[in-house]
């Protein structure tokens, strides 16, 4: 399949970006690198791979709602629109959409490149009667739909509760900024994890193969591989524990022993046991979500939820 079958707009932000963010993360204390940062194309090889491991149940959980209730999304969202996906990722998930909703069109937005267009083109090949608009950005900065007819109804899908990796502030700018994205009227599906037993979320974060521990890893290698470093990945470690105070989990990367690291031409240097904060993954009860979601301007639809109330997808309304 050549990629002439898609439409292609790059609004990648440049590598300049890159440097200037891991800079400031690494200098402020506690240091601090954005969830966005571990998806080069083997960061995404590696999330993927971790759908799989039995530990980790969003994935499979959230798949078992769209395989059970997509008809029924899909009859709420309406056939023929434009179908906007954040962070599309792995296409599991909106080919069961796509099967049961059928829209005119289909806009893929993702931050890494060479993941977004292998999905893109798959999913033209398979579905030939939608055309597919693939966006390379980062949504966390805004959303403008490059391409939007007017007469489309519009309608967005977020899974994977993707949402949970920003701050509750950061993810009602967020939810904004996709409200006035689609328009009033416009309808967003959005998967969104569940608050539960500290176990069960330990052990998601904690898989038994290592292959958290390796994507948590892979930000230091992509930060040596694309910004001239040298941090020894031996030196640190993984390491990921739920917060029960500010319902999330944390991931943190460990310094191992007193070390020095280069990072572009910048020196840092870490204690023994001195952390890298990489990510939160923020757990909602249905309230709260419908708190947040109201406070972007979106009206509760439905939601559904798995018998073992792991994990919730909504579809909400812009008012
Ligand atoms: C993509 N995101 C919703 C995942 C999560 O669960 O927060 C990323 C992830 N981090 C560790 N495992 C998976």
């Amino acid at each position: 399949m050549s990629d002439m079958a898609i439409h292609f707009y790059d609004l990648h932000p440049p590598t300049a970006d890159l440097k200037q963010e891991v800079l400031q993360g690494l200098t402020r204390q506690p240091r601090r690198l954005s969830p966005k940062l571990f998806y080069d194309r083997r960061g995404s090889e590696l999330f993927e791979a971790i759908t799989h491991t039995p530990e980790y149940y969003p994935t499979r959980t959230e798949l078992g709602l769209f395989e059970r209730y997509g008809s029924e999304m899909a009859k709420l969202l309406g056939r023929d629109g434009l179908l906007v996906e954040l962070g599309s990722g792995s296409s599991r998930k909106i080919r069961l959409l796509l099967d049961a909703l059928r829209p005119a069109a289909y806009m893929p937005v993702d931050i890494s490149r060479d993941f977004l267009l292998d999905a893109a083109n798959e999913l033209a090949a398979e579905f030939p009667a939608i055309a597919v608009h693939a966006l390379c950005a980062d949504y966390s900065r805004g959303l403008e739909l490059p391409w939007c007819p007017e007469e489309l109804p519009r309608a967005a899908f977020f899974p994977g509760s993707s949402i949970g990796n920003f701050e509750p502030a950061e993810a009602r700018q967020l939810l904004g900024h996709v409200a006035r994205a689609l328009g009033p009227g416009g309808q967003l599906l959005i998967g969104v994890d569940l608050q539960k037993d500290p176990d069960v979320l330990n052990a998601a974060y904690n898989d038994g193969e290592g292959l958290t521990a390796a994507f948590n890893l892979n930000l230091l290698a992509r930060i040596n591989r694309e910004l001239q470093a040298d941090f020894v990945l031996d030196a640190f470690h993984h390491h990921a524990f739920y917060n029960g105070a500010e319902g999330r989990m944390e991931m943190h990367l460990i310094s191992a022993k007193s070390q020095w690291v280069e990072v572009a031409g910048s020196h840092f240097q870490f204690a023994t046991g001195e952390g890298i904060h990489t990510e939160n993954s923020y757990k909602y009860t249905i309230e709260g979500f419908h708190k947040l979601a109201a406070a972007a301007g979106f009206v509760p639809v439905q939601v559904w939820t798995d018998k073992d109330d792991l994990f919730s997808v909504h579809c909400l309304r812009v008012v």
